[in-house]
């Protein structure tokens, strides 16, 4: 690490909805054990996030609700800055997009770019919602998928089989806001040419991040950069969000995603000038702020000395990766980012989890659940981090790995530890002796290996094994003390059992040190128990002694560290899930969220119904498509034929489950050729929340039958 200074941010979340464990382990968890690392190593970094309060999101959400915008935001904003610091993610600074400060600095931003000449402007068609009179964002429109099919695609995506769309793409487009089929009309955009920056993006990032970026990050910055950039309009036409700061554009704003990162850039801002006026009040400051100036903000953005970290769930790579980027590059003023250590999606016992759907675990809720254990979930987290691929959150896991790996491994060294100095010493530090037993060399140099191996794996972001090489510790020092037995030696060799004492004594205080970063709970009753300062636990304590002999610990009775959680607990919480239940938002929120029905569709005639031809058809075989994560191919015995169809439904049936059922098919769609292979026809299947499903008849019948 060479650079002075880091500047770390953390996605902005969208001001709409309550927090759940799926962004904690996309974004914000390793961001926050990233920044306590450096911090107790004394580096000189910032912590960056805040309110994401612009764009579609926000305004779906307040109709939603019956409410405006801005009472959305501030009662989400409210309630996500209570639960982060609750749960305590540790940012010098939680900002937010509707601040005026954060109005302006994207303003400047824009207008350099414009200044510069860098936006393309354009008059294009867009859909227009004339009983609404307004122009509609992506997320406004539905319409079927022209990959897939599916009819309820939105303008920007469809989720199904997860091609990304232009509104204009989908068939049959429905505006959401009055269910009537939108017109197109003309507006002016401004756009940025990420097509002219691909070259500049290609040098800066798959030559110069190659084998440093995360797979993950890098594989799908490379599919997009192969698949070519396309200009992208900044500006959109909405009433909620930060006004185009030009004559010609009156009432358009700026594009969410131009401006919630410039987010990052105002909470710097902000920050600083809070430290300069010393009205700073945020946190306690974790770090000596001491003699800043307002105009330092620029060091941490515009200083080639300083590292610049993203860190964001799967969903918001290409933004940090390439849109952000490509808009510091163009500005000219700024650093682009170091790395952007994104993770990918966790899921839940199994399943997405889906804010609309209300199928997640809830922040606030379990940090209502489970009081005091906050370094509970934080553990099961990070052990679980879907570093780089998906992995799954299930209550059973949590259970495990609080009973058996913070209970009786981490709680049960420490109280053993702790109890066997207060019976032989009183809780004094005995001495170290003049031996070293094998077993303890062994002991130590196991405990130095995995320091250095938890150090390795923070650096590079791969925080999983840094917590297993924290664990590793305390497995090792456990070991040792179950192969010495002190207690069978305290009557033939009470010195020895000082040596072996003093020794576990300085693992234990090591772990109140590696614990800082992953449990600062945790760390803080370590340190309390050990009557040790907190803050002088910092990471060159790791070697050398930690607990001096005479050095006084607690005298009471420990507390327990880590208490096991048993079944009824976990049964409730996985009773919660069930979609049954009623929402999990917040105790003020008058909100529901049953699933909302599509919108239905405009009248059709009988004989529009009746030029579809819908048979009952017997699938033979069924495979997966290769680099198709989505699709699966079907060999369907039509009664007429045996044809090829495509289907994007692999997330939900596995092929082998789909052989031999009988499905209905629309046989005279026109055939479409998706990726290269041709399908000829539609299998339908239902979809509700929770997906799609199979529809089969009650009773086998003849293929080719006919649906009427
Ligand atoms: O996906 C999201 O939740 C966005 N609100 C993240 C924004 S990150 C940054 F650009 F602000
Ligand atoms: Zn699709």
């Amino acid at each position: 690490m060479n650079a002075k200074r880091t500047t770390v941010t953390a996605a902005l979340p969208y001001a709409n909805g309550p927090l759940h464990i799926g962004h904690i382990a996309g974004a914000y968890l390793p961001a926050d054990l990233y920044v306590r690392y450096l911090r107790l190593r004394g580096q000189d970094v910032i912590f960056i996030c805040g309110s994401d309060e612009h764009g579609a999101a926000i305004t779906l959400r307040a109709k939603k609700e019956g409410i405006t915008p801005r009472e959305i935001i501030d009662k989400y904003d409210a309630s996500i800055r209570e639960t982060f610091a609750r749960f305590g993610i540790a940012f010098d600074i939680y900002h937010r997009t509707s601040e005026p400060i954060h109005h302006q600095t994207s303003q400047d931003i824009f207008l350099r770019l414009y200044e510069k000449g860098e936006f393309v402007e354009q008059v294009t068609e867009q859909y227009f919602d004339e009983q609404f009179q307004q122009f509609l964002a992506d997320r406004y429109i539905t319409g079927t998928c022209p990959v897939c099919a599916n009819p309820n695609a939105y303008g920007d995506q469809c989720e199904r089989c997860g091609s990304s769309l232009n509104p204009t793409d989908l068939k049959n487009p429905i505006s959401t806001l009055s269910g009537q089929p939108p017109v197109l009309r003309q507006t002016r955009h401004w756009y940025l040419p990420l097509d002219k920056y691909q070259p500049w993006l290609e040098t800066w990032l798959m030559e110069g991040k190659k084998n440093i970026w995360k797979n993950n990050v890098y594989g799908q910055c490379g599919s997009w950069l192969r698949a070519g950039l396309q200009p992208r309009a900044m500006t959109r036409d909405l009433d909620w969000g930060v006004d185009v700061p030009l004559p010609e554009a009156e009432g358009k704003k700026l594009y969410v995603w131009m401006d919630a990162p410039i987010g990052y850039i105002s909470a710097t801002r902000q920050l600083f000038q809070e430290l300069a006026t010393g009205s700073y009040q945020f946190a306690t400051p974790q770090r000596s702020f001491e003699g800043v100036r307002a105009e330092d903000w620029e060091l941490y953005w515009k200083s080639e000395d300083t590292r610049l970290l993203h860190f964001v769930g799967k969903d918001n790579i290409v933004f940090h990766c390439l849109i952000f980027p490509a808009i510091l590059h163009a500005h000219g003023d700024y650093i682009v980012p170091d790395n952007v250590p994104a993770n990918e999606f966790l899921n839940l016992e199994g399943d997405k989890m889906s804010t609309s759907r209300n199928f997640a675990v809830w922040l606030h809720e379990y940090l209502d659940d489970f009081p005091g254990k906050e370094d509970v979930l934080r553990y099961v987290l990070c052990s679980i981090l879907p570093e780089q691929k998906d992995s799954d959150f299930t209550w059973k896991d949590f259970q495990a790995r609080n009973n058996n790996e913070l209970a009786d491994t981490l709680g049960n060294l420490v109280n053993r530890v702790v109890v066997l100095t207060q019976k032989y010493y009183h809780g004094v530090v005995p001495p170290a002796g003049n031996q070293v037993s094998p077993m303890q060399a062994t002991a130590e140099a196991q405990v130095q290996a995995s320091i250095a191996a938890c150090e390795a794996a923070l650096e590079n972001f791969r925080f999983r094994e840094a917590l297993n090489e924290c664990m590793n510790v305390a497995r090792a020092a456990n070991k040792f003390l179950g192969d010495e037995e002190p207690w069978k030696k305290w009557k033939s060799d009470p010195e020895d059992v000082g040596r072996i004492l003093h020794a576990a004594l300085q693992m234990i205080g090591r772990l109140a040190v590696l614990t800082r970063v992953f449990l600062p709970h945790t760390a803080a009753r370590l340190a309390d128990m050990l009557r040790l300062e907190l803050d002088s636990l910092t990471w060159d304590r790791l070697s050398g002694t930690i607990l001096p002999t005479g050095h006084q610990i607690v005298t009471e009775a420990p507390a327990v560290l880590f208490e096991k959680i048993e079944d009824t607990i976990i049964e409730a919480q996985l009773q919660k899930l069930t979609p049954s239940q009623p929402p999990m938002v917040p105790a003020d929120s008058p909100e529901t969220s049953t699933p909302q029905p599509v919108p239905a569709r405009p009248e059709i005639t009988y004989e529009d119904f009746q030029r579809m031809d819908i048979r009952i058809g017997t699938i033979l075989e069924a495979s997966r498509v290769p680099k198709a994560d989505k699709l699966l191919q079907f060999k369907v015995d039509t009664g007429l034929d045996i044809r090829t169809i495509l289907s994007g439904v692999a997330e939900y049936f596995t092929p082998e489950e789909m052989v031999g059922r009988q499905v209905p098919v629309l046989i005279n769609l026109k055939p479409r050729t998706i990726r290269g292979i041709e399908s000829q026809g539609m299998i339908l299947f239902p979809e509700d929340h929770k997906g799609l499903h199979l529809m089969l008849p009650t009773v086998p019948v003849a293929p080719g039958a006919v649906v009427k």
